[in-house]
């Protein structure tokens, strides 16, 4: 197993123009990453953002335009896919049709063993590669499917072909962009644990991306987030849930995605606005100092608001009701704000109905505050 290392990697691209006036395009920008080994580590991002791009100059399929890529501590920039021992899973399973199930996996070993040093195989070869093969297909539950062809199987069924034969080859580091994407939700979710559980027994660094926040929560060791080309966080999932360092990472992880509005941040640390006007807790009062009188990014989840009959810190007009069965989302809109709708997550969802007005609180310490401008936090919580 490797360590991964990746260091100030960019990625430019030609766009495609006369050849007078050729532009370029930065995909990546100083991308800094440590893969550990042994790790499962989510990369995620929206679509668009780099990661296939990213994967690409991992696998050694395309060529960075600066900065170096150290697999097990060994410059990779200038090594073969097949000198990287990495292996990579696509979102379409790229098997061959014409072969068996069997033959697709063993396609693969046989042409490791040609490029090797034996290219004949003798029988003791052969063996090897057949209880390769079983090994393999046992665990991933492919075995029964061995003769039959492409074809012939779900997707689901093809996906765990096309991971049977990137594992076939005992690789140093595993790379799998978006393979559950083309998979319905059931079995997307059932291959999620499939996969986790198969990286935990091999121990294979894994990187893993997706543009699907729930897989990033669900199945990484760590998360790394990557936005328009650039590395915006990398810590586990529920540090970067609780703390995103800026406000693309809160919008992009969590579902429902964060509520935000703009406030003004007043000396005595009130948050003020057209619709509310709370008090920010004390301990924050020295992050916040040089940005009293200013105005910021107030972000909150939908289930840190709680609804009291009583009173409470927002008015708000439900709009919609969404039953979940265990809980729902009420859409509400701020009174006092014009066109600022947010989502509470609540257990009492059937009590309400459509166009109530109600009373909505906001858990303090559970708040997030960004810089107008930059965007950046303006708080890092401790507790997380
Ligand atoms: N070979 C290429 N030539 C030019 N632009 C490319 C090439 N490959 C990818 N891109 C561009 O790079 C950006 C990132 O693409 P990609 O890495 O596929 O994103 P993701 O996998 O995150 O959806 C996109 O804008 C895409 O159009
Ligand atoms: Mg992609």
């Amino acid at each position: 197993m490797a360590k991964v290392v990746l260091e100030k990697i960019e990625k430019v691209f030609a766009r495609t123009g006369n050849s007078h006036n050729t532009r370029y395009n930065k995909i990546l920008d100083a991308i800094d990453l440590t893969v550990e080994e042994g790790e499962f580590l989510v990369l995620v991002g929206p679509s668009g953002c780099g990661k296939s791009t990213l994967l690409r100059l991992i696998a050694g399929l395309d060529k960075p335009s600066a900065g170096q890529i150290l697999i097990g501590d060994r410059l990779a920039n200038n090594l073969s896919p097949r000198e990287r021992q990495v292996a990579m899973v696509f979102q379409s399973y790229a098997l061959y049709p014409h072969l068996n199930v069997y033959n697709n996996i063993a396609f693969g070993l046989r042409r490791l063993s040609q490029s090797g040093y034996f290219w004949r195989f003798n029988n003791k070869q052969r063996l090897d590669i057949d209880q390769q093969i079983h090994a393999v297909a046992s665990m991933l539950q492919i075995e029964p499917l061995l003769n039959r062809k492409p074809a012939q199987l779900s997707g689901g069924q093809k996906q765990r072909v096309a991971l049977a034969r990137a594992i076939s080859h005992s690789p140093q580091v595993f790379l799998l962009d978006e393979p559950l994407s083309n998979l319905d939700a059931q079995l997307r979710g059932e291959t999620r644990s499939q996969i986790v559980n198969l990286q935990k027994k091999l121990g294979v660094t894994t990187i893993y991306v997706t543009h699907d926040q729930v897989e990033a929560m669900t199945m990484g060791n760590r998360i790394a987030v990557l936005n328009s080309g650039v590395l915006q966080q990398v810590d586990s999932p529920l540090k970067i849930y609780n703390n995103p360092v800026n406000r693309s990472v809160a919008e992009f992880i969590g579902s429902p995605m964060m509520n935000f509005i703009t406030i003004d941040i007043q000396g005595d640390l009130h948050a003020v606005n057209r619709s509310f006007n709370i008090k920010l807790p004390e301990s924050w009062k020295s992050n916040l100092d040089s940005f009293q009188g200013s105005k910021a990014t107030l972000g909150i989840r939908s289930e840190d608001l709680w609804i009291d009959p009583t009173g409470g810190d927002i008015k708000v007009q439900i709009e919609n009701i969404e039953l979940l069965g265990a809980d729902a989302f009420l859409f509400v809109r701020l009174l006092g704000e014009n066109d600022v709708v947010w989502q509470v997550r609540t257990t009492l969802g059937n009590l309400f109905n459509t166009g109530d007005i109600i009373w909505v609180n906001i858990v303090r310490e559970r708040i997030h505050l960004f810089d107008l401008r930059t965007a950046q936090t303006l708080v890092k919580k401790q507790k997380y």
